[in-house]
């Protein structure tokens, strides 16, 4: 009997955001991707928006793994996915229309769950309802979501009965025969979130999904059993996560999160791809935060160092084009999430842009409402909104650093700053960003 073990040297890697998204993930994917043979999403949608700069040339991925741009490798959308099949076919169209192949080098799980129409409606008049309704003084409830039908879709995976997946797009009759049901129950449900539009009409949209299915049938395929082809061939994977720890459903700051396992811990249920495969797990951390959406962020500078900080890092977002909270980083909330993500090194990303500051801060601890001091992330969202940050404060450096090619060229006070973060996570930094270009990268740090 051949016995499998999986105790040696594991060569997949896992790309995973540290902070509220947005960290630069698809770059580094990018840059790793040299290194890899296949590149694996994981969890959320089109939520995601993953920038590379290539040459000048500037590229938003938000379906379609980050690796698309290197010819000769392979992308995978696993099952743990909600795929917005008109989404993907856009994305498929702009890429190629640039002149990046998208053919066999393209894999869809047959298992991963189809965003809907109505799942963006629902999104979207939710939002709405709750932006609308008071919460006893406390502003509102909205989440402040990307309006992309993600919690929507993964409600109805757990619901099972309402949920469409990618592979039944492949079958009109039994996608028409669900959409009836759906579609009753849907109307209804949208009446009462305040939308008065005509009732769903379950036919025309199996029609219009059917036709989807048919153009996207190349990619569909059981992804778990080419995942396991692809490790048994002695390839390599790189797992590229979306959004980031702290949205993470379980492990974020709940409610105010993403509906997916963003954490590196979605991998194994979003793939079928065991953890005990991942030997290499990259977090990836801002040099300093950012969020958009609603919820807690306690280092948030609402101020003119906000908007500097927005201004030099581009803080819009990719997806949506809002304008990016920003703050300095809380290494309380980084040390949390490389432990949940079992981070084995980190890439700092957006370095560049903390040039030119006479001071930086770090926070390290978080003052709690009753003035008790903790070193622990607090992620219910409640509890992290009455929190006060306490900071160690940096000198800065005027030095622009775009054009550095080694870490051991960086300023002095630039270095100092890179040795904190690394002593107080006790993991060491492994990438530095110092620009958008994938040429911009400082590696083997
Ligand atoms: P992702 O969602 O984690 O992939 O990150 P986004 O692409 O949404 O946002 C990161 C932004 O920072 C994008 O505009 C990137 O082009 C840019 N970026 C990534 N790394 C760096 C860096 O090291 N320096 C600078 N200045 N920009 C970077
Ligand atoms: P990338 O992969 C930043 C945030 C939204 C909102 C919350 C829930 O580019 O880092 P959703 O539409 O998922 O229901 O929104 O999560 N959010 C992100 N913020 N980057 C992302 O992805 C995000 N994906 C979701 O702004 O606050
Ligand atoms: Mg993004």
């Amino acid at each position: 009997m051949t016995q499998r073990t999986n105790t040696g040297f594991q060569p997949h890697t896992a790309v995973v955001g540290l902070q509220w998204g947005d960290e630069g993930k698809g770059k580094i994917v990018d840059v790793l991707t040299a290194e890899h043979d296949v590149i694996v999403r994981y969890n959320g949608g089109a939520n995601a928006g993953h920038t590379v700069e290539v040459a000048g040339e500037r590229y938003a991925l938000h379906l379609i793994p980050s690796g698309i741009l290197n010819p000769g490798k392979r992308n995978v959308i696993g099952n743990g996915v909600v795929v917005d099949p008109e989404k993907l076919l856009e994305e498929i169209d702009r890429l190629r229309s640039r002149g990046v192949t998208v053919e066999g080098n393209l894999q869809v799980s047959d298992r991963a769950h189809v965003v809907m129409p109505y799942h963006k409606e629902q999104d979207a008049a939710l939002e709405e309802f709750l932006a609308g309704v008071a919460n006893n003084d406390k502003g509102s409830l909205a989440i402040g979501t990307t309006r992309r039908g993600i919690g929507p879709a993964y409600a109805d995976k757990i619901n099972r009965s309402t949920a469409i997946r990618m592979g039944d797009l492949l079958d009109a009759s039994y996608l028409t025969d669900r959409l009836r049901v759906i579609c009753r129950l849907r109307t209804a449900e949208l009446k009462a979130l305040g939308v008065h539009a005509p009732p769903l009409d379950a036919d025309a949209l199996a029609v219009r999904y059917a036709a989807l299915g048919e153009r996207l049938r190349p990619h569909i395929t059981d992804t778990v059993y080419a995942l396991h082809d692809a490790i048994a061939d002695g390839k390599s994977l790189l797992f590229e996560g979306a959004n980031a720890c702290l949205l993470d459903i379980d492990h974020g700051t709940y409610p105010f999160v993403t509906s997916s396992n963003c954490s590196t811990l979605g991998i194994p249920p979003g793939t079928g791809v065991p953890g005990n495969h991942i030997g290499r797990i990259l977090g990836i951390m801002k040099a300093y935060s950012s969020r958009v959406g609603a919820g807690p962020f306690p280092t948030e500078l609402l101020n003119e160092t906000g908007n500097l900080i927005r201004e030099r890092g581009r803080e819009y977002g990719t997806t949506t084009g809002r304008p990016r909270r920003t703050g300095w980083l809380d290494l309380v909330a980084v040390k949390y999430s490389a432990m949940v993500c079992g981070a084995t090194g980190i890439a700092c990303t957006l370095f560049d842009v903390l040039a030119g500051f006479d001071r930086l801060k770090i926070c390290t601890k978080y003052r709690l409402a009753d003035g008790s001091v903790t070193d622990r992330f607090l992620p219910d969202a409640r509890t992290l909104a009455a929190v006060t940050p306490i900071y160690t404060t940096f000198d800065g450096w005027t030095e622009e650093l775009r054009s550095v090619t080694d870490r051991k060229e960086l300023p002095v006070n630039a270095e100092k700053y890179l040795a904190f973060v690394e002593e107080f996570l006790g993991i060491p930094i492994e990438m530095v960003g110092v620009g958008p270009d994938r040429r911009q990268t400082l590696v083997g740090v």
